[in-house]
């Protein structure tokens, strides 16, 4: 198949283009490398430089491909930014996935795959782990703004026929992970004990995350192109809560013996207390579980870390 796979030079994008590439698929690759990196970007996919903003771009890149599938992950991802900047956000996050919307719709793509966040959009869970049923509450502009292409793919769906699959990450870590910005803590405390900087923990450090390996994210998605039936949401996640000390004791395990202890600051404002999400619902249509135990993951990225600095 022929797949747009968007931000595929950021993080979890680009490890979805390696495995569609091995998997015998065709990509091209859209990302403005806002954040997102050149080398991380695979050389057997096509690559365009642009900005999923501009309309012009992605007629063009939907003109001279025969898109099948769209894999939608460009996106500002920062929750802070997008308190600071809520409409660079939400244009990037919704006038942005609208021009790819409508260009899939005009050119009849067969799906439309989308990376939503299960924490973000839950806010702070009535139940733990939350399952895909759980009351929506965003409480940062950033959840707000995946909520919202939630519910205009619904609308594509209903109205054009347009096929859907949206997956709702918890915490995704390893290697690519981008540790400048504010959005991937494990790469962040990982760089900083390899570089032998302080590392701070916001708040009590007892905050509850549910952390999943990056290749356990691309086996959801090539199962997905196997297996995919109608338009859903999965959470794709582990359903286990790990907190920021207990993450940071293991990580300082594996990368300094145990000396890097962190500093403790002002916990910021908007951060959810606790996150987890159930994934039995990908497990019954897919038979997708994670695979890869967290201090194992974390071992592989602080391996790939200490290898790329
Ligand atoms: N990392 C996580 O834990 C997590 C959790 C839930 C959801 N997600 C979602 O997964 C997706 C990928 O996240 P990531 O962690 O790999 O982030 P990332 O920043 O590494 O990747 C995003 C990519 O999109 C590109 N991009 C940004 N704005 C663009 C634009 N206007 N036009 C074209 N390209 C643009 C960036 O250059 C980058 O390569 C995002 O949609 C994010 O919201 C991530």
């Amino acid at each position: 198949m022929n797949i747009l796979v968007t931000g595929g030079a950021g993080f979890i994008g680009s490890h979805i283009v390696d495995g569609l590439i091995g998997a015998g698929h065709r990509v091209i690759v859209l990302d403005n490398l806002s954040s997102g990196n050149p080398r991380n970007i695979s050389q057997q996919a096509t690559f365009v430089e642009g900005d999923i903003c501009s309309a012009d771009t992605v007629a063009a890149i939907f003109r001279d491909h025969a898109i099948d599938v769209v894999n939608h992950h460009a996106a500002q991802i920062d929750v802070r930014k997008s308190v600071t900047a809520p409409v660079h956000d939400a244009e990037i996050n919704i006038l942005g996935s609208l021009n790819l919307l409508e260009a899939a719709r005009q050119h009849g793509v067969k799906r439309f795959v989308f990376a939503s966040t299960g924490g973000a959009i839950y806010g702070e869970q009535q139940y733990f782990p939350a399952d895909e049923k759980h009351p929506q509450q965003p409480i940062s502009p950033y959840g707000i703004t995946k909520r919202s292409v939630e519910l205009y793919l619904e609308y594509y769906r209903a109205v054009h026929g347009l096929a859907y699959t949206i997956f709702r990450y918890t915490n995704v870590y390893g290697p690519r992970q981008d540790p400048k910005g504010d959005a991937g803590v494990v790469a962040i405390f990982a760089n900083a004990m390899l570089d032998g900087a302080p590392t701070t923990i916001f708040g009590t450090g007892s905050q509850t995350r549910d952390y999943v390996y990056v290749g356990d994210i691309v086996r959801a998605h090539l199962l997905l192109l196997d297996r995919a039936v109608g338009s859903e949401v999965y959470n794709v996640a582990t359903g286990m809560e790990t907190s920021v000390n207990d993450l940071h004791i293991v990580l300082s395990s594996l990368i300094t013996g145990g000396k890097a202890a962190p500093v403790y600051a002002e916990a910021r404002k908007g951060e959810l207390d606790r996150s987890s999400c159930t994934s039995a619902k990908i497990e019954a249509a897919f038979g997708w579980q994670p695979s890869v135990e967290l201090r194992d993951g974390l071992a592989k990225t602080a391996a790939y870390f200490k290898e790329h600095r």
